[in-house]
């Protein structure tokens, strides 16, 4: 199956074509009537690239460091929940591939196996992406779980998901199945019928919807019907507040995730932060918001290298990784386009998806005539369609110059 993934777009048509559709809904799905989602990735189509006359042959190389970790392709897996649900391997078929091809995988805190099996899978390094769900408690176990399992840094996100109303969701169809009981199954019959391989599956692996990295009071792990009334609690999304009680639990590496604004990057500097992750959520937070792209050259234009500028949302070829990084990220996280290939062909999948975009890196950076990720730079690209947000101010000022 792997090797007929050519695309994320090929890999989204077999995801389609295996998962009942209301979990293929709560993949390609944004928040709102999904403006952001969009935007997110058309801002790509705005970006265009300046070649130059290659000056020397090279092996344009794709390696570089996310907080001291070399990887082998400036590109990380996102952390997203629940993916046992889209196939059963989870997690540690994930964090293996993505270990493989020698990059990062960053494993949401509501992940369908525990967290020392994920680590135990990578040849590489795996961080831990925490949100409050469940509360300071909740997160000092969670915390120190990930510590001990070995995770080489935490990722918090501070952006707000799983409170927006998301319009395609909504259109006649019945509350997402939080427990496997007679009622989910008889409404889900017509679609389970339609896609016998994931039902297979899932029946195969005991029908598992727990989130085994939140244990309960009563000892027993969280499941999503938990997960789903605690993410709606206001004091499931950290704030600035938060931030120094999560400094003082973590003292590895700390990345905030879900920034967009000029104000807020200054503020995560302030608050002595690792890095940033310019997102928002894969436009599943609030409809409306910029494109990722579009804030992405005035933030690390003012971060100005004091602290790591990664990014994500749109993300969907490796052209988008080349113009992400040559307006100024030092690596992107890629959701949809990794959950497409997993869904559709396990570890498998990703590996090959991380394969796919590699090739065309190498071929863009040689078409540039830059011989390596780390050398690309805003010379590299302008804005075609003359969004202004997409080009920072003080590359304009270089190019008037030139
Ligand atoms: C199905 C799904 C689940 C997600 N779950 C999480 C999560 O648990 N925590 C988080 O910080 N972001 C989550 N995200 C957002 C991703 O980390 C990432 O920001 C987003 O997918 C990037 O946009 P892209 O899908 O266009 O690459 C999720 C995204 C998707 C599509």
């Amino acid at each position: 199956m792997a090797n007929r993934i050519r695309s994320v777009a090929d890999a989204e048509r077999l995801a389609r074509r295996r998962l009942p559709r209301e979990l293929f809904d709560r993949i390609a799905s944004g928040a709102g009537q999904e403006l952001t989602l969009r935007w997110n990735v058309e801002a790509f189509d705005e970006v265009i690239f300046n070649p130059k006359t290659s000056a020397q042959r090279a092996d344009y190389n794709l390696s570089t460091t996310v907080l001291g970790n070399d990887i082998a392709i400036p590109i990380m897996i996102a952390p997203t929940g629940n993916i046992r649900m889209f196939r059963v391997e989870g997690e540690p078929s994930v964090a293996k591939a993505a270990g493989d091809m020698g990059t990062i995988h960053i494993v949401s805190a509501f992940m369908g196996y525990p967290i020392e099996d994920i680590v135990s899978q990578s040849a590489g390094p795996v961080f831990f992406d925490l949100l409050l769900t469940g509360g300071r408690a909740v997160a000092e176990v969670m915390l120190s779980r990930a510590r001990s399992a070995g995770c080489k840094a935490l990722v918090v996100t501070m952006d707000r998901a799983g409170t927006h109303p998301v319009e395609r969701l909504m259109t006649s169809r019945p509350a997402p199945p939080l427990a496997v009981n007679l009622t989910t199954a008889l409404r889900y019959a017509p679609q389970l019928v339609l896609r016998p391989g994931w039902t297979a599956d899932f029946v195969r692996d005991g029908m598992h919807l727990d989130c085994p990295m939140w244990v309960k009071d009563d000892g027993k792990f969280a499941d999503w019907g938990d997960v789903a009334v605690a993410v709606r609690q206001p004091s499931a999304t950290p704030t600035w507040s938060d931030v120094p009680w999560i400094r003082e639990q973590w003292d590895g590496p700390l990345v905030l995730k879900g920034i967009l604004r000029v104000d807020d990057a200054m503020r995560a500097i302030d608050e002595g932060v690792d890095g940033i992750v310019v997102s928002n959520h894969g436009g599943r937070a609030v409809d409306g918001s910029p494109a990722s792209l579009h804030v992405l050259p005035q933030i690390t234009d003012a971060v100005d290298g004091r602290i790591e500028v990664y990014f994500d949302g749109g993300i969907r070829r490796g052209t988008d990784v080349v113009k992400a990084v040559a307006l100024g990220a030092r690596a992107v996280l890629i959701g949809r386009a990794y959950i497409y290939p997993f869904a559709a062909a396990g570890g498998a999948g990703v590996r090959r998806i991380l394969e796919v975009f590699g090739a065309s890196m190498r071929a863009t950076l040689r078409s540039l005539g830059c011989p390596s990720v780390r050398d690309l730079d805003g010379s590299y690209v302008t804005a075609e369609k003359g969004s202004p947000s997409v080009v920072s101010e003080a590359f304009k000022e270089d190019r008037a110059q030139t």
